[in-house]
């Protein structure tokens, strides 16, 4: 929630958005996606030094301003995004619409602090809307409640009068969204302060998305539970839908020095940690105030693809599983298949304590490969392997189990026979 305090709020059993089930139609998309794409794109962008620098830097509202005259991206820079997504295996996109900062990307005629009325002058949301589709991606729209540039956007937590307007001017925004672009996926809210939810009349904004999409998905963060969970830059499973959401290195908006880069390697563990615990990872790329997407994301995002391409089938649809991780590979599950995703590659035997199921069969899934095996209570033993990983930057072994996979170590601990002394 970076220093903007928690949005993330407690799931409240008695603020329901939509019927369980008409949320499981709606859902269902989503849940099988699994991997989408976050855009972080704004003024902020232009500056090239974190999304937050507004605040962070006590930037004055004026001198901000003037980053809209520096924001003439060329048209179109969204096909790219869109295209990288596709090549990576992300199935939907979700762009920031307005970050904290106040600009609108979108037409609206609420203010003229907006693309369309300032020196890049066009919807750039149309543009972003375009290219999703195109490329067959849902579309998303990022919406920050908070905002540092409206007027009321901070005194509206002392002065009705003030939130009357500030809250009206919110909603008209997401009526705009919801109503000039056609099908909307998903909407994401993000940080609610100063305001509660009675405050943001957040009831009444939910009842109107859904009227104009009524297929559309929210998160939590107008301080209702919404359809899904939010775990910033982290992995936390629940019992309700889930979805992380991470940067490729530590920033959200372009920052020109963050040279803090996940390796494809830890990006599709995160993916499949995601997976296995029945999440959505939703990663993060900040273009460049001109729309260039920052080359170590390409580079990065283009190595997670070429993976998907030969390994998609064990992260999509993937059920929740049980089997929950070794030190060398993590797992997931789809129906009694259980995938082995090693990370490190053990060499020519591969091991796994305490499955408590039958293993039928198992296969190297690139080039697939049938694998000879033998297992006892305590140990299976997949064998004659390629010394080194087949597969990079995770090598998949596919076990076709007898029932649900399931893992008892505490099994192991006990109950392997020991020496007499
Ligand atoms: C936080 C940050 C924000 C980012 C968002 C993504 O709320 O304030 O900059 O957009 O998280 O989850």
């Amino acid at each position: 929630m970076g220093l903007a305090g928690s949005s993330l709020v407690p799931f409240a059993p008695a603020a329901v958005t939509a019927p369980a089930a008409d949320q499981a139609r709606r859902m269902q998309w989503w849940h099988q996606a699994r991997f989408g794409m976050f855009i972080h794109w704004g003024l902020y962008s232009v500056l090239g030094r974190h999304e937050w620098a507004m605040e962070q830097e006590g930037i004055p509202v004026e001198e901000y301003e003037q980053l809209a005259k520096q924001f003439t991206p060329p048209p179109n820079a969204a096909r790219a995004w869109a295209r990288l997504a596709k090549q990576a295996g992300m199935k939907y996109m979700v762009m920031t619409t307005k970050h904290h900062e106040g600009f609108c990307h979108f037409d609206t005629k609420t203010t003229t602090y907006c693309a369309p009325k300032q020196a890049c002058g066009r919807d750039l949301v149309k543009e972003y809307v375009n290219a999703a589709r195109a490329e067959g991606m849902r579309v998303g729209f990022y919406y920050s409640l908070m905002d540092w540039h409206h007027p009321d956007g901070a005194r509206c937590a002392t002065d009705e009068a003030a939130r009357r307007r500030f809250v009206d001017y919110i909603h008209t925004h997401l009526r705009e969204l919801l109503t000039n672009y056609g099908k909307v996926d998903v909407l994401w809210y993000d940080v609610s302060w100063p305001l509660d939810a009675a405050g943001w009349e957040s009831e009444k904004m939910n009842k109107m998305v859904f009227e104009l999409q009524p297929d559309i998905i929210v998160n939590n963060r107008n301080q209702l539970p919404g359809d899904f969970q939010t775990p910033e830059q982290r992995i936390q499973a629940s019992d309700q839908a889930w979805e992380a959401c991470m940067t490729m290195n530590d920033s959200w908006g372009y920052q020109r020095t963050d040279d803090d880069w996940k390796s494809p390697k830890t990006v599709v563990r995160n993916l499949v940690t995601c997976a296995r615990d029945g999440g959505n990872y939703l990663l993060n790329i900040g273009p460049r105030g001109d729309g260039s997407i920052p080359e170590d994301s390409v580079r990065i995002l283009s190595a997670v693809g070429q993976w998907m391409d030969r390994n998609g089938q064990t992260i999509y649809t993937a059920e929740r599983c049980k089997v929950k991780g070794s030190n060398f590979a993590n797992f997931t599950r789809k129906g009694n298949t259980l995938y082995v995703h090693a990370h490190f590659w053990p060499g020519e035997t591969l091991a796994v304590g305490g499955l408590k199921v039958k293993v039928k069969s198992a296969t190297l899934l690139k080039g697939g490969l049938n694998l000879a095996f033998d297992q006892d209570p305590f140990r299976l033993r997949v064998k004659a392997l390629p010394a080194t990983a087949p597969d990079d930057p995770v090598t998949v072994v596919a076990l076709e189990c007898d029932a649900e996979p399931v893992q008892d170590n505490l099994f192991v601990r006990r109950e392997r026979p020991r020496h007499n002394v």
